[in-house]
């Protein structure tokens, strides 16, 4: 019943906002934020701005841990059939914000993608305590990304910081030696304000949003709620379904229970266009 009133909802749909959080990426073997094995649950992987400041150590082991955990993680079938819904225009209008910071929508071929909690995969210039959207990179973090240079530097880097130079995947040393007061990580912090990482589901809400779909989100980051609040201001009539594996505090006119991959394939199923 409930899977059909979302095919029908999604069928008449021209704008979609699709809401990413961790458990969409759960089946690609990436632990969630909460459960047992949490991605959180260390609290040392709790990264404060404050951290920036007097903690470089902690913040670059946590990134670095992050990385090694997610280096080697491929997007699923939920992931794939996103960035189809996206190549083959089933939706006139289309944005994915995800809460992830792992590059799988990416690597799944989406380009629409407004990483609200930055990718653990960039680093961002400390221009300030805070980062824009339109940071720039400096000179010898611009050449990392030139398979070329990419390996010298991060030789330099690990010999420098006792590391091994890992070159499947862009895997720095613990602090990047010379760049240690205007280079952070892009990930967004815990205590962190959003700033400008909104503008564009900001946009994307102006226009009026049919549908929200929310995929693998808890609700325990309140984030999650302030789109929906703002997507509502612009279109009171806005449907929210959710999709998640478990009972969450994701308020929403339709939930789908069970895992991503397979309500994303029943639906896409459905819409045609895979
Ligand atoms: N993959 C990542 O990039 C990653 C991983 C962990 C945490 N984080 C960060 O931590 C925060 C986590 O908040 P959150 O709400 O995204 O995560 P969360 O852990 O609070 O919630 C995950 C939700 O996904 C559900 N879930 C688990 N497996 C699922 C599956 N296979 N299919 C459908 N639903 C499933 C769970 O029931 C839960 O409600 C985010 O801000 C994010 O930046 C990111």
């Amino acid at each position: 019943m409930s899977l059909s009133c979302a095919i029908k909802i999604l069928r008449n749909t021209h704008s979609l906002l699709v809401i990413s959080g961790s458990g969409i990426s759960q089946e690609s073997g990436i632990p969630t934020y909460g459960g047992d094995d949490g991605l959180y649950q260390d609290e040392s992987r709790i990264l404060c701005l404050d951290d920036l400041r007097h903690n470089r150590y902690k913040v670059w082991s946590a990134v670095n841990t992050m990385r090694r955990l997610m280096y080697d993680k491929k997007p699923n079938r939920a992931h794939e059939i996103l960035a189809l819904w996206e190549k083959n225009a089933v939706f006139s209008h289309f944005l994915l914000a995800t809460q992830n910071i792992d590059n799988l929508h990416s690597e799944a071929g989406s380009n629409r993608v407004c990483e609200i909690h930055g990718n653990v995969w960039k680093l961002a210039q400390k221009k300030s305590q805070l980062y824009t959207e339109s940071q720039e990179f400096s000179d010898e973090l611009l050449l990392v990304n030139h398979p070329e240079y990419r390996e010298d530097i991060l030789k330099k880097w690990s010999e420098e910081n006792g590391y091994d130079v890992w070159s499947d995947k862009q895997i720095f040393a613990a602090i990047p030696p010379d760049f240690e007061d205007n280079v952070r990580p892009h990930i967004h912090f815990f205590d962190e304000p959003y700033n400008s990482k909104l503008l564009w589901v900001d946009d994307f809400a102006k226009r009026k949003v049919n549908t929200v779909l929310v995929i693998g989100c808890s609700g325990k980051v309140n984030v999650v709620h302030r789109i929906i609040q703002r997507v509502k201001e612009y279109n009171p009539s806005t449907e929210i379904i959710d999709i998640n594996c478990q009972k969450n505090d994701v308020v929403a006119d339709i939930h789908l229970r069970g895992k991503a991959t397979e309500i994303l394939q029943l639906l896409g199923e459905n819409l045609g266009d895979l």
